[in-house]
């Protein structure tokens, strides 16, 4: 049989990231990527469950496909979305063959080796297995690493403790390893994965907790900077945020998921934090680190959301004023204890305060990205611009992406830019003239 597989991923970085390691055994085990899903012997989708839109998107995209059955494809349902409906999903999509949890990714290469025509195949389940121990360097310059499987926190609206299971820390030692292999083969920047990397090492018998990895990787020779996704307010504690000031290496970014600006439907959310409290988190960071950036999630529509409550995380919003925001209408999600909630706040209101709350954000990340200009940036370049090849495209150590113009390969290299402008969430400059003048 030719071995040649398609790969399409939906949802967070997670998946993403277990799409690469997946790419990278499937290679290993003898399979070669195909351009389109009509080149594959092996179709697989990696779906996301966190809201009904995007479980909706991955079932169209292999119902679209069906077509491609005659020709002896294999159909792969794989992560968040095929460990919930299993059986649900094989009756929607009776071309499917193999369905596979997002724990036992690892597993499909000896899945589809071994496939017989016409046997379905699930391997679904807890959280036991595992880390996919590869080596990814996606690009060469920066890798996502997962630290942690799962989630410990049960929001009430959040279907991941039950797609993913437990918390799971990953040893500390494969972790190591991994970013040092990488970095021999060129990465220099790393993103730590997890659903809340803050929960890192609360199921070790041993007393290490996520500041102590952050300790050891910045012992890493050669790796120019370190992110995290995502942190739960409640544990963003003044330890992380002393390291991180301390550490130049450490983006000055904070992804805190913030949800409601209203204590009540935080209470509801079973978030575990008061607005009080992360005001408190937002107040302490930015005194410990003026620089940095601070990204967060907020939810519109959860039951019972009333208008006041709704005003009152508009408001909040407002004062925060996040570098970006990440805005999403409530979704019931099947077990839950949301789930069991009457979904009160009609689709249209749901609408409204999702276009409220973005038009106000837009304008707030605008007036943010303008105060860039005329600063001196350190942009760690990733890659050549695929449009114009003389412009190089990175991030500074907020990590917000940057452009410049160079005629030479910078790849890897920490390069001080003076930004001149921004445009759709990118700045732009130029090499700056003193620091190119003390380089010759
Ligand atoms: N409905 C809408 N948004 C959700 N999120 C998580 N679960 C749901 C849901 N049931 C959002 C949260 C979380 C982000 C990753 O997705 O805001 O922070
Ligand atoms: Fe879901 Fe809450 Fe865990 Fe985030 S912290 S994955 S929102 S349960």
């Amino acid at each position: 049989m030719k071995k040649t597989f398609f790969i399409r991923t939906y949802g967070c970085q997670m998946n993403f990231s277990e799409a690469e390691r997946l790419r990278q055994l499937l290679k290993m085990s003898g399979w070669k990527e195909a351009e389109n899903p009509e080149l594959a012997t092996a179709l697989i989708a990696i779906g996301c469950s966190v809201r009904q839109k995007a479980e909706n998107r991955v079932i169209s995209f292999l119902k679209s496909y069906k077509n491609l059955k005659k020709n002896g494809t294999i159909f792969c349902l794989a992560g968040c979305t095929a460990n919930l409906h299993r059986e649900k999903i094989l009756k929607q999509l009776p071309h499917l063959d193999v369905v596979c949890g997002p724990n036992h990714i690892a597993k499909i290469p000896e899945i589809l080796n071994n496939y017989t025509a016409g046997k379905i195949v699930v391997a679904t389940g807890e959280n036991d297995l595992p880390f996919i121990e590869c080596i990814v360097s996606g690009n060469n310059i920066s890798m996502m690493v997962p630290i942690t499987k799962g989630c410990n926190n049960f929001c009430s609206y959040c279907v991941v403790p039950f797609a993913r299971g437990r918390l799971q820390s990953r040893q500390p030692e494969s972790i190591i390893e991994e970013i040092k292999t990488g970095v021999e083969k060129g990465v220099r920047a790393v993103t730590l994965l997890g659903q809340n990397v803050n929960e890192y090492g609360q199921d070790f018998l041993q007393n290490y907790d996520f500041s102590d990895l952050l300790c050891e990787i910045l012992r890493i020779d050669g790796l120019l900077r370190i992110e995290f996704i995502s942190s739960h307010p409640e544990d963003t504690s003044t330890k992380l945020l002393k390291i991180m000031s301390e550490n130049q290496k450490i983006a000055r970014h904070l992804h805190i998921p913030l949800q409601s600006g209203s204590n009540r439907i935080l209470k509801a959310m079973n978030r575990k934090y008061t607005v009080e409290k992360f005001l408190q988190v937002v107040e302490t960071a930015r005194e410990m680190i003026p620089d940095i950036s601070i990204t967060s999630d907020i939810m519109v529509g959860f039951p019972g959301e009333t208008e006041k409550d709704f005003n009152q995380t508009y408001n909040l919003v407002k004062k925060l004023r996040f570098n970006e925001l990440f805005i999403f209408k409530y979704s019931p999600r099947p077990m839950t204890k949301a789930y069991n909630l009457p979904d009160t706040v009609e689709k249209e209101e749901k609408q409204r305060r999702h276009r409220l709350l973005l038009e106000m954000q837009k304008q707030i990340s605008n007036e943010i990205l303008s105060t860039f200009t005329g600063k001196k940036c350190d942009i760690l370049v990733e890659r050549r611009s695929l449009k114009d090849s003389s412009l190089w495209i990175g991030r500074t150590i907020q990590g917000i992406p940057a452009g410049f113009k160079a005629h030479k390969d910078l790849t890897g290299k920490i390069v001080k830019v003076k930004i001149l402008s921004h445009a759709e969430g990118i700045l732009y400059g130029k090499e700056d003239e003193e620091s190119l003048s003390q380089q010759d």
